[in-house]
């Protein structure tokens, strides 16, 4: 389990890293780098609550991103992160963690 210090301390992070960006000219290095952040630099990360995202079908990751954008599907962190991406982020950044 990832204790409430860690959890707060990616939280931190995350709030710095998207105030760094305009979700409307963000480019797709800087969305990278707050993705791998959290995931890993090739989609693999050490810490039990964050998913792996290497590995999985674009489908898969694509359909989830649309649904924490839609509110489908809930999380305190990728609702927001999610909120702040185009579709067209959602496509590069799904084909670049599934080709990992
Ligand atoms: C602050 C940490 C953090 C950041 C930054 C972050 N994520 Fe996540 N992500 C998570 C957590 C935690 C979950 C698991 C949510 C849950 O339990 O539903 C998750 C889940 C996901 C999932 C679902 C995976 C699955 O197996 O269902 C995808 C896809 C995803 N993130 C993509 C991204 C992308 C793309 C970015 C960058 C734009 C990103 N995440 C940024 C923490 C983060």
């Amino acid at each position: 389990m990832m204790n409430k210090r860690v959890s707060r301390y990616f939280l931190t992070g995350f709030y710095l890293c998207i105030m760094s960006f305009s979700a409307a000219s963000a480019d797709l290095d800087k969305l990278q780098n707050m993705c791998m952040a959290c995931h890993g630099d090739n989609g693999v990360n050490p810490y039990q609550s964050i998913p792996d995202l290497r590995g999985q079908s674009l489908v898969y990751l694509r359909n989830q991103m649309a649904a924490f954008k839609n509110g489908e599907r809930q999380d305190i962190t990728m609702s927001k992160v999610a909120q702040l991406l185009s579709d067209d982020d959602i496509n590069k950044l799904t084909k670049y963690f599934s080709e990992q």
